[in-house]
């Protein structure tokens, strides 16, 4: 290894954590007095979705609430698949991660109405029967990442990478080293345009969800499942991908890159109205607008397509405007930019693809089906959201696991451990790219025939269809790695790919609709047999 770090290209580190994000600092911080540690990121702190986090984070933090409660609320919005489980363990850490970010100093809303005593305001979404969701005001994932971010840099012992995407994982079935560890990673240096090699003797995939697979998104850009992507090529089983969650609100405007109208609107009094001002969630759900995700989305789904409208509206209006401006700072002032006042007026909403409840098959530490190999976060199934993420329970799950999986890990770090050595990434076959348009056609096509055909409602016949056209994509894409020189756009539509082909083939195998997954051809649960996950399993493709 070259000593001095700005010409190194190889890099020793204990613990390899792939993402920024609310899983993947959490962890850097719960190991931070015991190991030497690699975090790198795609980009700066905004670059995953955590940072855009409105609503808050779910935990039962008051008398009249109980950990029962809160069980039975996400096993009845994941519509009988979550493991009871992995939810009785996430729900049951769940307050003491909240005093640990607490104490790190997020700066949580205080509870005006509790003057002088240390209580938090909670506010309530769908699904929820209780007041559980702390926040920091609207914008709860900025004030967390900001906060975990600037604890990361006060530790020697991480480094921060930024601007680096990890290619695929390097494991000992891949290079043949007669085990089959993973033992780190390809890492693509974005600012010196050159592959770098980081070993390590954990690796942790923190990398996020998959929502930017579909053409509208409340996810940032770099949402593109690389960490399900990377564990799917290296060998680990991944489930429940059928399962994608739409936002039911996301603000419509031609210049708003689906910017999210948090369900605390809702739970805070929000009505959902037709273009004419009527009221219409009654019609779909007894709990109105505060039904879960799933149903209220395909409500608005079912009243667009009626009425062939292109949105309908959120309004909020009837409270009053200093309540409004002081709960919803951040909504309230990007409105306005658009000339939209929400004290005054009904906002257009629409709905995004937003989560994915599917991905990296985990246990409670974190383990993968790979030795070494940890997934956190959203780019997991633990089991703890079914067929239908509860409304803040996902940055819970990335405090929760990012917390398991460190104990984990320092229960181990004592180990012997011998480096094996590695191959730097080979590039002797490849040359620059001289049509880059074909990724971005392939980049747009992939998202519109998802949006298409895999979206809200589903058909036999649009995942026979879209099943095709990724077939094809798939190769073409394969073809063009294989022969051209990587950049950071052909890693994400190669793995936007792998991960569309894995919705597909899991939804195509549900033969009924529950929760997120809804086709016109089975419009019920299917009640003949117990409900089961769809779980994948790879033929190990050792990629490049
Ligand atoms: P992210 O926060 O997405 O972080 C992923 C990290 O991985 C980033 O640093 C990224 O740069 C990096 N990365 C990705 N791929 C690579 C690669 N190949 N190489 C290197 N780095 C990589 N959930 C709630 O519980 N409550 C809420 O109120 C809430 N509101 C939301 C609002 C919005 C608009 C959105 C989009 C989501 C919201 N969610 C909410 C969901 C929640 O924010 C996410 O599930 C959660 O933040 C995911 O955290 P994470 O750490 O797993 O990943
Ligand atoms: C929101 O604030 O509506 C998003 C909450 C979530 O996705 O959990």
């Amino acid at each position: 290894m070259a000593k001095n770090p700005k010409h190194r290209q190889s890099f020793r580190h204990e613990v390899l954590i792939i993402g920024g994000g609310a899983a993947g600092l959490s962890l850097a911080l719960r190991l931070a007095h015991h190991a030497r540690i690699a975090v790198i990121a795609k980009g700066p702190e905004d670059s995953g979705s955590t940072y855009y986090a409105q609503g808050g984070i779910s935990a039962v933090l008051r008398s009249d609430d109980s950990f029962e409660s809160h069980i039975a609320d996400t096993l009845n919005a994941g519509a009988d698949l979550c493991d009871e489980e992995a939810v009785r363990f996430t729900i049951e850490h769940g307050p003491e991660n909240i005093q640990w970010l607490a104490d790190l100093g997020v700066p949580f809303t205080a509870d005006k109405y509790k003057n002088g005593t240390k209580s938090y305001h909670l506010t309530r979404e769908g699904g929820h029967s209780h007041r559980r969701v702390i926040h920091a005001a609207d914008a709860t994932g900025k004030a967390m990442e900001t906060t975990l971010h600037n604890h990361v840099t006060h530790y020697d012992n991480i480094e921060v990478f930024e601007n680096h995407i990890a290619v695929d994982l390097i494991t000992g079935t891949k290079l043949g080293l007669g085990h089959d560890r993973c033992i780190g990673a390809y890492v693509l240096n974005k600012e010196k345009d050159r592959v770098e090699t980081f070993q390590a003797r954990f690796v942790i995939l923190a990398s996020g969800g998959a929502s930017k697979v579909y053409l509208y998104t409340s996810n940032p850009d770099g949402s593109t499942g690389d960490g399900i992507a990377m564990a799917w090529r290296a060998g680990c089983r991944v489930a429940n991908m059928e399962f994608n969650q739409f936002h039911p609100t996301c603000l419509f405007h031609p210049e708003a890159k689906s910017f999210l109208l948090t369900e605390a609107l809702r739970g805070e009094g929000g009505l959902l109205k037709l273009p004419n001002g009527e009221r219409f969630m009654d019609r779909f759900d007894a709990r109105g607008e505060l039904a879960p995700r799933d149903i209220v989305a395909r409500a608005i789904d079912y009243e667009m397509k009626r009425l062939g409208v292109e949105c309908l509206y959120l309004d909020i209006s009837h409270k009053s405007a200093a309540f409004i401006r002081s709960h919803f700072p951040t909504i309230y002032a990007k409105c306005l930019e658009y000339g939209i006042d929400i004290t005054k007026q009904p906002v257009p909403v629409v709905p995004a693809a937003h989560y994915t409840c599917g991905g990296v098959m985990v246990d409670l530490h974190g383990r993968t089906d790979i030795e070494r190999l940890y997934a956190i976060g959203e780019t997991t199934f633990t089991g703890l959201h079914g067929a239908n993420r509860m409304a803040s329970n996902s940055l819970l799950e990335c405090l929760v696991f990012a917390q398991a999986a460190a104990k984990d890990i320092i229960s181990q770090l004592k180990e012997p451990h011998d480096w094996d050595d590695i191959k730097n990434w080979d590039e002797s076959r490849v040359t620059n790219s001289d049509e880059e348009v074909v990724v971005s056609h392939n980049w747009e096509e992939l998202r519109r025939f998802m949006w298409d055909y895999v979206g809200i409602v589903r058909t036999d016949n649009r995942l026979k269809r879209a099943k095709s056209r990724v077939d094809l994509l798939l190769s073409e894409i394969d073809e063009y790695y294989g022969n051209f020189r990587i950049t950071n756009d052909l890693i994400e539509l190669r793995n936007l790919a792998v991960v569309a082909d894995l919705i597909i083939r899991c939804a195509m195998q549900r033969k009924e609709s529950r929760g997120l997954h809804y086709t016109l051809d089975y419009p019920e649960i299917d009640t003949t047999k117990p409900p089961e996950n769809t779980v994948l399993t790879p033929e190990i493709n050792l990629g490049k």
